[in-house]
């Protein structure tokens, strides 16, 4: 199977193209070969660093570019015999999308259409979007979780353009038959996550001594997911997904942010005067919970990575990969920051 995935010098799609690579090595006797091309524009959420160890692997190819290129995309499709695309190419940050959407609704809006329509276009490439729970709005504290049916309701630009894309994904379903799945999910972390994210932005600011931003009164809740498990959901989602259909991933794992923010204290053997509340996120959504029931009976999927295992294995990580994260964070993101943390 040769695999399209966009985004993968990302967060998610690096651990996922890592994780394709080790559980389906080159050449395995009487299994078919999965050779995976990772199309990624290297935005500031880019790094090859993250693929240092799979980029002599004859499976995999870099290719830098825009999803939004309609040449380049089909392109890639022809020469390289492309059977699925996996979209994980997104601006991510909602932070950053109150301060600038333009860029969301280029890549996650415009780059989404013109992967539908080049797969439509390169003959009914199957197509797999990865989105996020984000789309489904806020929950009250007594709200049953979000699943398939829950209607969308987006309340940041970053939210917003996710379920436009969400949207034409299924449109291209619906109208052209183009055999795609969606996936939704919760708040993920793990290894090679962008220190502007709260997980490794708190676990990073306490290996530097310094203070943790607690947005508001620290009370809205998110589902968590160690990345590892996504990633496995995906798998099954390409290979055994019902066409047409959605799936809800969720890590059954919902915290507040300061019962979040005390596991990392204690983990790391700091104390709550590391803590500095500040002005709230403008639209904070409260409430994300996941109800995964629909991926669990049909494709048996649940996660396994405990909240405190996941937590103690991402910590470690940090601490044994400081040159990664302290690359960013000394470079033209450290401007970024000092820039814009005010305006928030
Ligand atoms: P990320 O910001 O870490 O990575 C995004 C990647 O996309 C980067 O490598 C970037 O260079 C690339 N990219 C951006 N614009 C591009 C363009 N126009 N063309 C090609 N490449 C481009 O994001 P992530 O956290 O890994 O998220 C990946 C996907 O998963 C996104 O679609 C996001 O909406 C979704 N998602 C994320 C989470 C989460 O907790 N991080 C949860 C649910 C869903
Ligand atoms: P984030 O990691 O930005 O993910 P998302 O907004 O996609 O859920 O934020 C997770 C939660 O942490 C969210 O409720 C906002 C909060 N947060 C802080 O309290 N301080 C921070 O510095 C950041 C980045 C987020």
């Amino acid at each position: 199977m040769n695999i399209l995935i966009t985004g993968g010098a990302g967060f998610i799609g690096s651990n996922f193209i890592l994780y394709m690579l080790k559980k389906y090595p080159a050449s395995t006797a009487g299994k078919p070969d999965y050779k995976i091309i990772n199309l990624d524009l290297l935005t500031y959420a880019g790094n090859l660093e993250n693929l240092e160890e799979v980029e002599d692997n004859p499976n995999y190819k870099f290719v830098k570019g825009n999803i939004t290129d309609e040449k380049l995309v089909t392109e890639i499709i022809k020469d390289n015999k492309i059977d699925l695309i996996v979209n994980f190419a997104a601006e991510s940050h909602v932070d950053r999308s109150i301060l600038g959407p333009d860029a969301f609704i280029n890549t996650n809006i415009l780059g989404t259409y013109n992967l539908l329509k080049c797969a439509k276009n390169s003959g009914d490439i199957r197509f797999h979007h990865i989105s996020t729970d984000e789309v489904f709005g806020s929950l009250g504290p007594d709200d049953p979780g979000f699943d398939e049916m829950t209607s969308y309701s987006p309340r940041s630009p970053y939210s917003a353009s996710k379920a436009a894309s969400d949207h034409l994904v299924s449109s291209f379903f619906h109208t052209y038959g183009l055999p795609t799945t969606i996936s939704n999910c919760s708040n993920n972390y793990g290894p090679y996550h962008f220190p502007e994210k709260v997980i490794p932005l708190f676990i990073t600011n306490l290996l530097e001594n310094k203070k943790i931003p607690l947005y508001g009164d620290g009370m809205n809740v998110r589902d968590w997911l160690y990345v590892e498990d996504h990633c496995r959901a995906i798998d099954l989602i390409i290979h055994r997904g019902k066409i047409g259909e959605t799936y809800c991933i969720g890590g059954n794992c919902e915290k507040t942010n300061k019962e979040l923010t005390y596991a990392i204290l204690e983990l790391m053997g700091k104390g709550e005067e590391m803590i500095e509340f500040v002005k709230d996120r403008a639209g904070h959504d409260r409430r994300y919970a996941i109800d995964f029931s629909k991926i669990k009976n049909e494709l048996g999927w649940k996660p396994e990575v405990s909240f405190e295992d996941g937590l103690k294995m991402t910590i470690e990580w940090y601490k044994n990969n400081e040159s990664w994260w302290k690359k960013i964070k000394s470079g033209e993101y450290q401007k970024y920051y000092k820039e814009n943390y005010e305006k928030r």
